[in-house]
């Protein structure tokens, strides 16, 4: 008998013996066990769940009664009732305790049920989500119309990604004629970010327009264009209403038990103390990772300045009665907020009415009624390291000595160990600058700089220079070597190690890092700001595939991804199963292995022989997939990476030489723009490193916000008080840019919604507990500020879901005529703060983390270097082996088994210790860089705040509370 066999049979005789067991009458725990399994039995028969034809049938991350029996205890027919979705509940997906103590049926155990549950949960969201929410301002026509009978979600090639006449690589891509980027154009990450799709040459690159993942008409429901829109929010809302720095002040402000301590986050006294809600799992350095991160990202200004015009930022008006009235001195004075705020506006592409076009008799929106640019490259190619745009790259600068490298220079007694891979140098007269940027370090993307900024652009200068040291270290020991890389042009010329030009050595780095800083990203960051098993799992799927090793199975899933799905003109193909499939076999590498056909797709008989080959444009290109919709960030991912909350008022300052020890407080607005650069330089690396690797980040939570940031001196700004409420900002840049309010935000992408402010309330806690009582507070808040209205039963106000089988009136399920509060009109950053009930381990809402499961997969899907392209014809020998390997030292184990698993050293942590090596015994007890460096990990998925052995005698953890 096989193995399979084998087990099917023992699990048989299970199934029976506790069936038997639970008829005859056997412990509670068994007879529960019994109706879960029969409730699987239930769900076995009815098969998968259909994807939804139309956006009102949508998943919702909600299951039927059966499934959920199948997956959870008992317990989750209250959890049920709510808006926020199922799977939170389902056994294996919490803390130890969701563990259930029946370990039993092996794959079939609570555990695996409640685990593979959550994950096909994820999976259909996903799919519906590509299916439901890609909306492209250059191209929705054509995804609706199709053309040339190829229907619009099988597009692959667009005419508006053609390089216009005026640009200066527009001959060499083919000119007026079919476009290909070719030889020198596709060897590396372009600058400007363009060929990254060879097919597509304008895709992703700086400048290019966001993209939406909201239907058109929805966008900007302050214009109210439409009857949906004017139904939803009456006249009560607008640019400025309700009022943002009332928000800011009411909603948002961080609450201080002695705030003369705290001075408004400014510091001064020498016992400085500003409290903050802290995440325990999570430290500062990855609330400055994301920074990073999102400066390679997008950006809306352009060399750190928006638009001309200035603004008002509120502190003017607060509702009343069901009116704004402006607020008087004595209430200006309560909130502290400040009426002279001024800040520009943001800089639009388009602000002329969209034109339209007709499908299946309705009229559709072409575009969003305004557009704006994204000024970065949309990929995540580094660029807020090695420029976007020509100004950005001449800030960049390169090692005289070894123009392979990046400058750093040797700080005058900075001589510890790793101090010797230096510092980057400054900025200095005739570079491109924003005035505000004077004094800082010499980088791409210097806006908003901060000390944890300046962190990182250190450590990755460091890694990228450690790349080029290897190789030539290679090199050096065999000239003649093979390095893998290829000319395109010339593909078979071998290029010997010898033959790799300085600039060539530069752009591996560079493919190299990004590459890094992605895996770092998705198996390190998010797998600690989703610190739960199923978001474990589903993160590795995304890079690895569920199979992690590089097998039969594995291989056969990739090749029926790439040569069957993606070629497909079947829509379901393209995106379901293609998203299934590649959940199999991973995103990244996607592509970048061809085999001979032998007939065999499904046989996983191919013959071994890795045919890829460089010269085809079909091998180069062929892993991606932008399921019908250009690739570009929506306006909505920009919104829920407004995280400001993450960053603490002050700094706990530590000596590396005595990591127990909080030396001093340091306010954050003291390492803010030009002030991070000396901060830097006097504390050094490594101290910084352990000062933020250390302390925990602040909770995305309402009134949560850092005081600093609600009074951050602007000198820029010609205004009466020269200081901004970024707070404030955040809500009004969202309104600018037209990001829908968070009810219909949520509806947009699948979710249920909320009928009352109550629904914040997490129903799983007991009424007395504080946090409970705290998030009754917000809702009192949030009710004054937002106010309520008498409802109409017969004002329709959404087109994309249902309740109580039909579309969602005014009145949200209560009767018509009475009062509701007005929910819908929460601003998207004041809602997904205000969420409270998440699954665990999550620092992040279920909205936003719904905007990342769309977003983060696409970031993968459609980036040629992450997939068909990683190559060492690209990457070169080392650079692959780099990447896979975390490092040039081939594998490396973790020792233990955090979580259960069987784990390789993760790449922050190995890149710290290459680039910063005075950390070594503080990361020896480190897991996870983005973990509190001196936090027990405990069991499974702990969020205790409790140190680890050694770290007894840090501060940090006596003051539990605040
Ligand atoms: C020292 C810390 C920080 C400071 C001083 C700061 C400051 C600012 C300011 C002044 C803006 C407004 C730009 C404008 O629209 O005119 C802004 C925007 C933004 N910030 Fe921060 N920020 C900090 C940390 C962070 C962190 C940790 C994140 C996490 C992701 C973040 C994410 C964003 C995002 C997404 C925007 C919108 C960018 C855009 O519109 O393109 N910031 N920040």
């Amino acid at each position: 008998m096989t193995q399979s066999k084998k087990r099917t049979v023992l699990l048989g005789i299970g199934v029976v013996v506790l069936v038997a067991a639970g008829l005859l009458g056997a412990s509670p725990n068994v007879r529960s066990e019994v109706a879960s399994l029969r409730a699987c039995f239930t769900l076995a028969r009815s098969g998968f769940r259909n994807v939804a034809e139309e956006p009102k049938d949508r998943f919702h991350g909600k299951v039927q009664e059966f499934t959920a029996r199948c997956r959870a205890a008992p317990e989750i027919d209250a959890h049920r009732q709510t808006p926020w979705v199922d799977w939170s509940s389902y056994w294996g997906t919490a803390g130890d305790d969701s563990r259930s103590n029946f370990r039993f049926l092996g794959r079939l155990s609570r555990q695996q049920r409640g685990i593979d549950g959550a994950l096909l949960d994820l999976e259909y969201q996903r799919i519906e989500l590509l299916k439901f929410n890609l909306f492209d301002n250059h191209t929705f026509p054509e995804y609706v119309q199709g053309r040339d009978a190829v229907p619009g979600r099988s597009l692959k090639v667009w005419p508006a990604m053609r390089l216009p006449a005026e640009h200066p690589a527009f001959a060499d891509v083919g000119g007026d004629g079919a476009q290909l980027c070719t030889g020198e154009l596709i060897r590396a990450r372009t600058l400007t970010g363009i060929c990254n799709d060879i097919r597509n040459p304008l895709m992703g690159s700086a400048n290019t327009l966001f993209a939406r993942n909201v239907a058109f008409d929805e966008t900007f429901p302050h214009l109210s264009e439409n009857e949906l829109v004017r139904n939803r929010h009456g006249d009560r809302i607008g640019l400025h209403s309700p009022d943002p720095q009332v928000i800011s002040r009411a909603l948002f402000t961080r609450q201080q038990s002695d705030p003369s301590r705290c001075n408004e986050g400014q510091g001064g006294p020498a016992d400085a103390s500003c409290d903050y809600v802290k995440a325990p799992f999570f430290n500062v350095i990855a609330a400055y990772w994301i920074q990073f991160m999102t400066h390679d990202w997008f950006s809306h200004m352009e060399e750190g300045q928006n638009a001309q015009e200035m603004m008002p930022v509120g502190c003017a008006t607060r509702r009343e009665g069901g009116m704004q009235r402006p607020l008087t001195e004595a209430e200006i004075s309560a909130l502290g907020c400040r009426p002279g705020d001024r800040i520009d506006q943001a800089i639009l592409a388009d602000s002329e009415p969209a034109p339209t076009f007709r499908q299946n008799g309705e009229t559709h929106l072409s575009r969003a009624p305004r557009t704006t640019r994204n000024t970065n490259t949309a990929w995540w190619d580094a660029s807020q390291l090695y420029g976007y745009s020509e100004p950005s790259a001449r800030r960049v600068k390169r090692d005289p000595a070894d123009p392979a490298k990046l400058h750093m220079v040797q700080l005058p007694g900075r001589t510890g160990e790793g101090d010797s891979q230096g510092y980057l140098p400054l900025l200095a007269d005739g570079d491109p600058m924003h005035p505000a940027w004077s004094g800082q370090e010499a980088v791409a993307f210097p806006d908003n700089w901060s000390i944890g900024l300046s962190f990182l652009h250190n450590v990755f200068a460091r890694e990228h220079n450690l790349i080029v040291d290897e190789f030539r270290r290679r090199a050096a020991a065999d000239s003649d070597a093979d390095s893998g890389l290829r000319d395109p042009a010339s593909p078979e010329a071998v290029i010997r190690n010898r033959d790799v030009t300085p600039e060539q050595l530069y752009q591996i780095a560079r493919l190299v890092v990004a590459a890094e800083i992605a895996k770092i990203h998705t198996i390190e960051w998010t797998t600690q700001l989703l610190y739960d098993e199923v978001l474990y799992l589903g993160m590795n799927a995304n890079w690895f595939g569920l199979f992690r090793e590089d097998n039969r199975v594995s291989r056969a899933l990739e090749r029926v991804t790439i040569d069957r799905l993606g070629r497909s003109f079947r829509e379901a193909d393209q995106t379901l199963w293609y998203s299934v499939f590649a959940s199999g076999s991973g995103i990244f590498g996607l592509g970048s292995r061809r085999y001979q056909d032998d007939g065999g797709l499904l046989t996983f008989r191919n013959s071994g022989e890795d045919i890829w080959d460089v010269s085809n444009p079909d091998h180069v290109n062929g892993g991606v997939n932008h399921f019908g919709s250009p690739f570009n960030f929506p306006e909505e991912f920009v919104t829920v990476y407004r995280l400001h909350p993450l960053v603490p008022d002050l700094l706990e300052f530590r000596d590396a030489a005595e990591p127990n020890a909080v030396q001093r407080a340091v306010p954050v607005i003291s390492t803010f723009r030009a002030r991070a650069t000396p901060a830097m330089h006097e504390g050094g690396l490594a101290n910084w490193a352990l000062t933020l690797g250390r302390q925990r980040l602040g909770a995305l939570t309402l009134q949560n916000h850092p005081l600093f940031l609600q009074n951050l001196p602007m000198p820029r700004l010609a205004s009466e008080t020269g200081t901004l409420d970024v707070a404030a900002l955040d809500i009004l840049r969202d309104r600018e840019r037209g990001v829908p309010r968070f009810n219909e935000f949520r509806r947009q992408y699948g979710l249920r919604t909320l009928t009352s402010f109550d629904d914040f309330i997490d129903q799983r806690l007991p009424e007395d507990d504080p946090e409970r009582i705290r998030q009754q507070e917000f809702v009192t808040a949030m009710r004054e500020v937002y106010g309520q209205h008498t409802c109409d039963d017969s004002k329709t106000i959404t087109a994309v879901q249902e309740l109580n089988d039909k579309l969602v009136t005014d009145c949200l399920g209560h009767p018509d005529g009475t009062m509701v509060d007005n929910v819908e009109d929460i601003d998207v950053v004041v809602g997904w703060l205000a969420e409270s009930t998440r699954p665990h381990g999550f620092a992040i809402s279920e909205t936003q983390f719904t905007v990342f499961i769309l977003n983060a997969s696409r970031r993968l899907f459609s980036d040629r270097f992450f997939t068909s392209s990683f190559r060492p014809e690209f990457y070169s020998h080392l650079g692959v082996e780099w990447v896979n390997n975390n490092g040039p030292e081939g594998r490396v184990m973790e020792s233990g088994r955090p979580n259960g698993h069987e784990e390789e050293m993760l790449p922050m942590k190995r890149v710290l210790l290459r680039t910063v090596p005075q950390l070594a015994d503080e990361l020896a007890g480190v897991v996870n860089a983005f973990d509190p460096w001196a936090r027990d990990r405990g069991e499974y998925y702990s969020l205790q705040w409790k140190p680890r052995p050694g770290a007894e005698s840090d501060p940090a953890f006596r003051n539990e509370g605040r």
